[in-house]
């Protein structure tokens, strides 16, 4: 059908018209909450290079953790921002670490409130990268025993869900072998299964004081040009186990987030990353980009592409002017 019997015009006359024909929905229960937890007492530090984002400690996070709930997110995911940085990242396996904590006292505060612990040893070695390093690269099969104890340590605190951010081979299975060797067989496995090595987590490695000392990310995490090895790391991550799988970063790959909807039944994330979140903040202080228009139509082309759920730190914000 064409001109004049088809008038697409007709459909975005109104409010109620455009209501009528939308096809995507941004709710605050798709969107979760990224909070960084630091050491001390009555910290709310905020972060440079993210306008609107702190550092929390962990006495702050029974009071975060309920105007999340009331606020109708989906859930929260944790980063632990230690005071003590090892070779191995002990910090990120110590039953009394950062995020035990913080979960234990967030799971006191609000028991329902669905809770995501990001697990890598990056925020957790003193040389910065996600697993043991041997002076030039990081050794995958040995830091695959870290990431499956800071998982069994997590979901024992009362993590619903861990989600590995590593980008270790064979992370998964054996995160899955020793959640069920523990017992905690209903455990939740979040896999970041495509990971890009991308310039937009700049400001979360300030947040989280992670950046590699040395070196980079690139002989671990996936390179930006790729899009068929993203569909095969989704794949393996599933037959290793993993429940829901997700892309990040999020607006430079809507591609991968759309073929992954297409191919995967899981539930799929993706991770709307501090770079995207600071590029936007930016241009919005300077003026050059509206507010909230720009947020908002960031967050609906992500759901768009296919993504069920995303982790963002705009989600507070934009569940506060979308309450039902
Ligand atoms: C690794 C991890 C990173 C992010 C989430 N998990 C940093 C990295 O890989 O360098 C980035 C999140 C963001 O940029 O918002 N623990």
């Amino acid at each position: 059908m064409s001109f004049p019997e088809h008038r697409p015009r007709r459909l975005r006359r109104t409010p109620a018209l455009r209501e009528l024909a939308r096809e995507t929905r941004v709710t605050p229960a798709d969107l979760f909450d990224a909070l960084f937890v630091v050491e001390g007492s009555g910290v709310r530090e905020p972060i440079a290079a993210m306008p609107g984002v702190s550092r929390l400690s962990v006495d702050q996070l029974a009071d975060e953790a309920k105007r999340i709930q009331d606020l109708g997110l989906g859930g929260v995911i944790l980063f632990g921002i230690p005071s003590h940085k090892d070779a191995l990242g002990t910090g990120a396996y110590d039953p009394d670490g950062i995020i035990p904590r913080a979960l234990r006292a967030m799971k006191k505060a609000t028991p329902e409130l669905l809770t995501i612990a990001d697990v890598c040893l990056c925020e957790y070695t003193d040389h910065g990268h996600c697993g043991v390093w041997d002076g030039s690269s990081v050794h995958n099969d040995e830091t695959l025993p870290l990431l499956a104890r800071s998982a069994v340590v997590a979901a024992e605190a009362g993590a619903d869900v861990v989600a590995p951010s590593d980008m270790m081979d064979g992370r998964v299975r054996a995160i899955r072998r020793a959640l069920d060797e523990a017992r905690l067989e209903d455990t939740v496995i979040l896999s970041y299964a495509a990971k890009y090595a991308s310039a937009f987590y700049g400001p979360f490695r300030e947040a989280a004081e992670s950046a590699p000392q040395t070196g980079d990310r690139r002989g671990y995490q996936m390179d930006p040009a790729n899009a068929r090895e993203a569909l095969a790391e989704l794949e393996t991550d599933l037959a290793e186990g993993a429940d829901a799988l997700m892309v990040k970063p999020a607006m430079p790959c809507l591609d991968i987030v759309a073929k992954a909807r297409e191919r995967f039944a899981v539930p799929l994330f993706a991770y709307q990353v501090s770079g995207e979140y600071s590029m936007l903040q930016a241009a919005i202080e300077r003026g050059w980009l509206e507010s909230p228009r720009a947020v908002d139509e960031s967050l609906v082309a992500i759901r768009r592409a296919g993504a069920d759920r995303i982790i963002t730190y705009f989600a507070k914000d934009y569940a506060r002017r979308h309450r039902g």
